[in-house]
Formats: structure tokens, C-alpha cells, sequence
């Protein structure tokens, strides 16, 4: 069975847990695609040639997680020839048999629109600025700064911008719990693979 779930949305709107939860659940296998962007703006020098030889050890290392990591990802996320070699890899994991969810930015309007279930998961900036402060801690008001600037640089670029797809189902987590957005995915997709 194919079968994507594509999940987007900006930083720290709970994408992740998300899909981790929804691909448990369906037995599908995962991809965060944020993953290869932090992974080329980590590697420096030419971000286009680290994109075009990213390997698995890349994508392994153990700084990919930091806010630097995420400014350096949204920086080489606007470099059309970086997209351009991230493409086949994330369609040929989204088309695989079996089933499959990818979280990223464009998973629903560029590398997969014809997806079975689109979710875009969105908060407030003030809400998600405290989700990431309460994991990586530091100054709040730096936090803050910083989504507002990633979220701005992803909104704005001119290749694959961050944009809900018309048909994706939008999911407000600012105010719901995980347990609770984590079941409203998981109905979506249920209520999409009882018609398959
Ligand atoms: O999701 P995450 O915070 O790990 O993504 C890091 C950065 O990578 C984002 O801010 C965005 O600029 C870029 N990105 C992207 N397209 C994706 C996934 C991530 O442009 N599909």
C-alpha cells in the first residue's frame, strides 16, 4: 500500500511528536525532513554540494537540535539548489510501500501533493516559543525572537514557502494537549485509510 501522511508547519508546533505518534500507530515509517536541512547548514562550506552528498552519518550527528542549527537550516532552506537535491530522496520515502509520514514545510504543497492526509500544525508564536524554551532553556525572550525570525524567513522565501496546502486540515495546537492532537491526526488518518 502507498500511502503519504504529509505533516508541515512551522517551528515547534508540535509536528514532530506528531508524527513520531501517527507513524507508531499506523506501522508507517518516518522522515523528518527538518532533518536534512539542519544536517547541510551543519556540515558548512557549500551548502549545494552538501546537499547533493548528504549521507546518513550526516543526519546522525548529535548537534542538529540546537536553535544554531535551526537558523543555519532555514538559511540554506532558501537556496533553491539546496530543495532542488532534497527532492527525490523525500518523494521516493514518501511514495515507499507501506506507508509513510514526513513533517517538514512543503511536504503538502511541493515533494508529496498528492498525499492522502495533509495536516498543517500550527500555534502561537508565544506558544511555541515556550514549548521550544521549556526543551533547549536559556532566555525566553530570545526564543521567542528567534521563531519569529525562522518562521518570518520561511514564510518569505520564494521556493517552497511555508504555506498550508488548500486541501490539508489545519490543527491548532495552541491551546490542546499533545494527547490531544496526537488523536485528532490519528482520526484523520483512520477516517482517510478506511477508504482505501
Ligand atoms: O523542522 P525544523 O525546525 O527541524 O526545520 C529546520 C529548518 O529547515 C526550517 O526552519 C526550514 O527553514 C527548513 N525546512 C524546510 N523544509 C522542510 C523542512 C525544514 O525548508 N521540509
Amino acid at each position: 500500500m502507498i500511502f503519504t501522511v504529509a505533516i508541515d508547519g512551522p517551528a515547534a508546533a508540535g509536528k514532530g511528536t506528531i508524527s513520531r505518534a501517527v507513524a507508531a500507530h499506523f506501522g508507517f515509517a518516518h522522515l523528518d525532513t527538518g532533518l536534512l536541512y539542519r544536517a547541510v547548514g551543519a556540515k558548512g562550506g557549500d551548502p549545494v554540494e552538501a546537499a547533493r552528498n548528504l549521507t546518513e552519518g550526516d543526519l546522525g550527528r548529535d548537534d542538529l537540535r540546537t536553535l544554531e542549527a535551526g537558523q543555519a537550516a532555514s538559511r540554506v532552506a532558501v537556496i533553491p539548489e539546496v530543495r532542488a537535491a532534497l527532492v527525490t530522496f523525500q518523494r521516493g520515502f514518501a511514495r515507499r510501500e507501506g506507508g509513510a509520514v514526513l513533517d517538514g514545510r512543503d511536504i503538502g504543497t511541493v515533494i508529496c501533493p498528492e498525499a492522502e492526509v495533509k495536516l498543517f500544525v500550527t500555534a502561537s508564536a508565544q506558544v511555541r516559543a515556550h514549548r521550544r524554551w521549556l526543551e533547549v532553556g536559556g532566555d525566553e525572550a530570545q526564543v521567542l525572537a528567534e521563531v519569529i525570525e525562522r518562521d518570518k524567513r520561511d514564510a518569505d522565501r520564494a521556493v517552497s514557502p511555508l504555506k498550508a496546502a488548500e486541501d490539508a486540515l489545519v490543527l491548532d495546537t495552541s491551546a490542546m494537549t499533545i494527547d490531544a492532537a496526537v488523536a485528532a491526526a490519528v482520526a484523520e488518518v483512520r477516517r482517510r485509510l478506511a477508504k482505501e
